[in-house]
């Protein structure tokens, strides 16, 4: 039989990536993975250890004097993209229901009583209130697990070949924590998009994603399947990560 990975497209291809800030210090090194349609890469380490960075250098969101550069960088134009701070991601002064039919008008070519018909059957599938059909809400007046399940609608509503979570749920409360993980689990299931899951949490990455880079100051010092990388890790540090969880 044939490698998969060998006869579609790959969704996301990095070769020596490099990120610099304005004083010309590296700040990642010789990052390099793939992704081939519907694969999902837990990207895993510590606090400043280059995951944020490596994610936004993908789609051209480096923060200003940040500068990157890559031997190859190929990625879908159909990427979405969900971040850690739920409320700071949607505009306060927009109702949210609003906020996604917008999406969903401009994503997927429709308007008024089709655009919100979609906007509701995707809120109902996240399980948000039914009410927002009838009451639109400010993002102010919904919990922040809430309002993250309305930016996970929004990427949806781009129908994304490769989905982006950077540490989606680090600023949620530990139970909503572990729901928008399942949902996030259950929704990549069901509708096969590549993701990239950055987190500083290796249980959490290993639940999601098949396979699992780990990182440290600003390089990638492992990579493997879930199963390599678990049960027999390479480095110090990973094996350091393994026993924290267990
Ligand atoms: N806007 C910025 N300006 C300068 N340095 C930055 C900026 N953002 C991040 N860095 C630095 O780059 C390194 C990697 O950061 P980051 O990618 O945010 O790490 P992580 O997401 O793994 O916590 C850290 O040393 C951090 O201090
Ligand atoms: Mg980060």
């Amino acid at each position: 039989m044939q490698d998969v990975r060998n006869t579609k497209k790959d969704i996301c291809l990095v070769e020596g990536l490099e990120i610099r800030n304005a004083f010309g210090t590296t700040l990642v090194q010789d990052v390099s993975f793939r992704l081939a349609p519907g694969e999902t890469l837990g990207l895993v380490g510590e606090s400043g250890s280059g995951k944020t960075l490596t994610c936004k250098s993908l789609v051209g969101l480096l923060p200003d004097g940040i500068k990157a550069s890559a031997k190859r960088k190929e990625i879908t134009e159909n990427t979405a993209m969900i971040f850690q701070n739920p409320i700071s991601s949607l505009d306060p002064l927009c109702t949210v229901v609003r906020q996604l039919c917008e999406v969903i008008e401009y994503r997927q070519g429709v308007s008024g009583v089709e655009s919100k018909e979609r906007a509701m059957a995707l809120l109902s599938r996240l399980s948000l209130p039914a009410e927002l059909a009838e009451r639109d809400r400010y993002p102010r007046e919904l919990s922040g697990g809430q309002c993250q399940r309305i930016l996970i609608a929004m990427a949806l509503a781009c129908r994304p070949e490769l989905l982006l979570c950077d540490e989606p749920t680090t600023a949620l409360d530990v139970t909503v924590q572990k729901q928008t993980v399942e949902l996030i689990r259950s929704l990549q299931r069901e509708l096969g998009f590549g993701m990239i899951f950055v987190t500083h949490n290796l249980a959490v990455a290993s639940q999601l994603c098949e396979r699992l880079a780990v990182m440290q100051n600003g390089r990638i010092i492992e990579e493997g399947s879930r199963t390599e990388v678990l049960r027999n890790p390479k480095q110090e540090y990973t094996q350091k990560l393994i026993a924290a969880i267990l």
